[in-house]
């Protein structure tokens, strides 16, 4: 399993906090690297998340969540949102409520739980981007378990890629 863990983690990623708040205003957040985008039209995203996470029961049931893309400078924020806390949110700086918005991010989508896959020992949420907001800005980066450093200015034959989803 370890071996598996370490070979999946040479994947690098950018860092995500994934937040939510229930009806009855529990508030919840998970540091993840497993968000991806998935279709534009229409515009939905996934992210994994651990069936044994305490917080997956309220995700399950607050039918909303936002993606929190992470910035360069905000791996205090990754460590917070990974690490079991009463309370994770105390003293953190938010851009909206009562949906959790992050301050200072590169990009938040504030989705609506379209669909809930079963992936093994994760729920794969899937997400349908109701609005979203984009900052200019580096990205925190992780690989092999560690956070990155971005690397600007590598470009493979011209500056940028194909357009693709
Ligand atoms: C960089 C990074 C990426 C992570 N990615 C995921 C992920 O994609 N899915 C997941 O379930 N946990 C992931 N984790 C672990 C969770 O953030 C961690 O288990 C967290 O405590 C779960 O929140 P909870 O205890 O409030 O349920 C990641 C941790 C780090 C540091």
């Amino acid at each position: 399993m370890r071996a598996l863990r370490e070979a999946f983690g040479q994947f690098a990623t950018g860092v995500a906090v994934i937040t939510t708040v229930t009806a009855g205003g529990e508030r919840a957040g998970v540091t993840v690297n497993s968000f991806t985008s998935v279709s534009l039209d229409p515009p939905l995203v996934l992210w994994c998340l651990s069936d044994r996470a305490p917080s997956a029961p309220l995700f399950l049931r607050a039918g909303r969540f936002v993606v929190n893309v992470l910035a360069a400078d905000q791996g205090h924020l990754s460590q917070r949102f990974a690490t079991p806390a009463a309370d994770k949110f105390a003293g953190v700086e938010l851009a909206g409520a009562p949906l959790p918005v992050l301050a200072g991010t590169l990009a938040h989508f504030v989705c609506r739980t379209e669909r809930v896959y079963d992936g093994g020992d994760h729920h794969i949420f899937v997400g349908a981007v109701e609005r979203y907001q984009r900052a200019e800005g580096e990205p925190l980066l992780f690989h092999a378990g560690r956070y990155r450093e971005f690397w600007p200015e590598l470009a493979i034959g011209g500056d940028r890629v194909a357009e693709c989803a």
